[in-house]
């Protein structure tokens, strides 16, 4: 069972990007913590960090890969793109978030990922991505 998991962009700065809101741990950490569950569970997980969108299309495109893990990062909120690519691939996609997207300020409430996801893990940190990672493990196993 393989899993792609996109980080969308700005991400790679985590750890030291507005801490108070998305932590201190760093996005190698986070891999980590996101390879070591996925090694328990029997995942395959491969990890991609983009910063741009026709990037992101083309790994959601060309990639070979059972469930999609997405944190759009700020391309939730404007991107049509991202969103026909995933409503293309007929394959489960769940999206991610940090931060409560729903908590924050009035324009973060929007996705357009979230119509075309199964759903949305949103406001755990980096716990997010391994609620996902599980959701997925469980998707597959139904
Ligand atoms: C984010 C939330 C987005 O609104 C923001 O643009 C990000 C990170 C999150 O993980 O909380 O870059 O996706």
């Amino acid at each position: 069972m393989k899993v792609l998991i996109i980080h969308g962009p700005n991400l790679n700065l985590l750890g030291k990007r507005e801490t108070d809101i998305y932590g201190t741990r760093s996005l190698d950490e986070i891999n980590n913590a996101i390879l070591s569950l996925a090694a328990d569970l029997g995942i395959d997980a491969n990890i991609v960090q983009l910063n741009s969108e026709g990037e992101i299309l083309d790994a959601i495109q060309k990639s070979n890969y059972d469930v999609l893990i997405i944190n759009p990062a700020a391309y939730t909120h404007t991107s049509i793109a991202i969103r026909d690519a995933i409503a293309a691939i007929n394959k489960p996609a769940i999206e991610v978030h940090l931060s409560n997207i729903h908590s924050r300020e009035e324009f973060r409430k929007k996705s357009f990922i979230a119509e075309v996801a199964i759903g949305q893990i949103s406001g755990f940190g980096p716990d997010s991505y391994l609620l996902a990672l599980r959701a997925a493990k469980n998707l597959l196993s139904q």
